[in-house]
């Protein structure tokens, strides 16, 4: 059981985003720890594979499809659960995403919909499973960020402003409930591989993985330490993560000379441009 007291048989956690990429690895490391796992994701067919796979290594696990950028659905999801589970222990705020479209070429509702499922979401999901943590009293929210902002990471402006401010959001939640039994942790990703949104940009391109990329197994061990040790924010980088970290902070123009030297720029633009080409011969 977790200092936390979260983890563990008699438990329930909740994990958005498990359907595909790094999510599935994250509800397989909690469940490792005992306890039921509830995944969600818009894809039933996907989430009905996964929780086979996880029930099948013998996981405790039940599925439930929702799309998140849909208005109510977070309260009924976490109302659902409760109902069914008798509450929610540890809510894994995974699910996310990024288009990879230059901002101007979106529709402004198309960036909000960005800022709908990256920031939105996790505050919607949040603030419905406060009010029964805090009565019983135990609790946890793991929100899972990115460097994208703090490394001006090509093309992503409304998902940096949203993981962004997802990074301030974990920050204030923690500090305000956290004497009143509910915990809040922040894991802040750089790019990742072998699942999940990095390792199928690279799989496109055709391009090896780099030295900078971070295993998407390492983001699911993150997870469980981030509860268990109820560390307030990890930053998942190869190497010192926090320095790497505060460097980019200090100089805020290295990120941009980093993703020029080490071709991100151009490699992203090319994928743009393959992704916009295919839409225009399919239309
Ligand atoms: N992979 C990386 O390099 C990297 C780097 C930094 C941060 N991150 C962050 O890590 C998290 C996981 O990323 P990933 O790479 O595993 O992404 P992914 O492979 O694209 O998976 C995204 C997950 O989110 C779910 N999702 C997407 N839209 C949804 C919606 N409207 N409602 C409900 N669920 C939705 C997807 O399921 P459905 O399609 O079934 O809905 C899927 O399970 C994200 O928050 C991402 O921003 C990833």
């Amino acid at each position: 059981m977790s200092p936390s007291n979260v983890l563990g048989k008699g438990r329930t956690a909740l994990v958005t985003g498990a359907s595909r990429g790094i999510g599935p690895l994250i509800a397989r490391q909690i469940a490792r720890e005992g306890g039921h796992v509830v995944l969600t994701g818009r894809s039933a067919a996907d989430l009905q594979t996964v929780a086979s796979d996880l029930a099948a290594a013998g996981a405790d696990v039940s599925f439930m499809p929702v799309d998140l950028t849909k208005p109510g659905a977070a309260e009924t999801l976490v109302a659902t659960i409760e109902r069914r589970r008798g509450g929610i222990d540890l809510l894994v705020n995974n699910a996310g995403g990024d288009p990879l479209r230059e901002f101007h070429t979106m529709t402004f509702e198309e960036n909000l919909r960005t800022l709908q499922l990256n920031l939105i979401a996790p505050l919607a999901l949040s603030h419905a499973v406060l009010p029964a943590m805090m009565r019983r009293g135990r609790g946890h929210i793991v929100n899972i960020s990115a460097m994208a902002g703090r490394a001006s990471f090509p093309y992503t402006e409304a998902y940096a402003a949203a993981k962004d401010g997802l990074i301030g959001f974990t920050r204030v939640l923690r500090a305000d409930y956290h004497a009143r039994g509910v915990s809040a942790s922040v894991l802040i990703l750089g790019a990742i591989r072998d699942a999940g949104q990095g390792q199928r940009m690279l799989d496109e391109s055709g391009m090896k993985a780099s030295g900078f990329m971070a295993l998407a197994e390492s983001v699911a061990r993150a997870v469980v330490k981030a509860v268990n040790k109820d560390r307030a924010e990890l930053i998942i980088l190869p190497g010192p993560g926090r320095l790497i970290r505060a460097i980019m902070d200090y100089f805020p123009g290295l990120g941009p000379q980093v993703n020029r030297a080490a071709g991100a720029t151009t490699t992203l633009q090319k994928i743009i441009e393959q992704r916009e080409a295919k839409a225009d011969a399919a239309a």
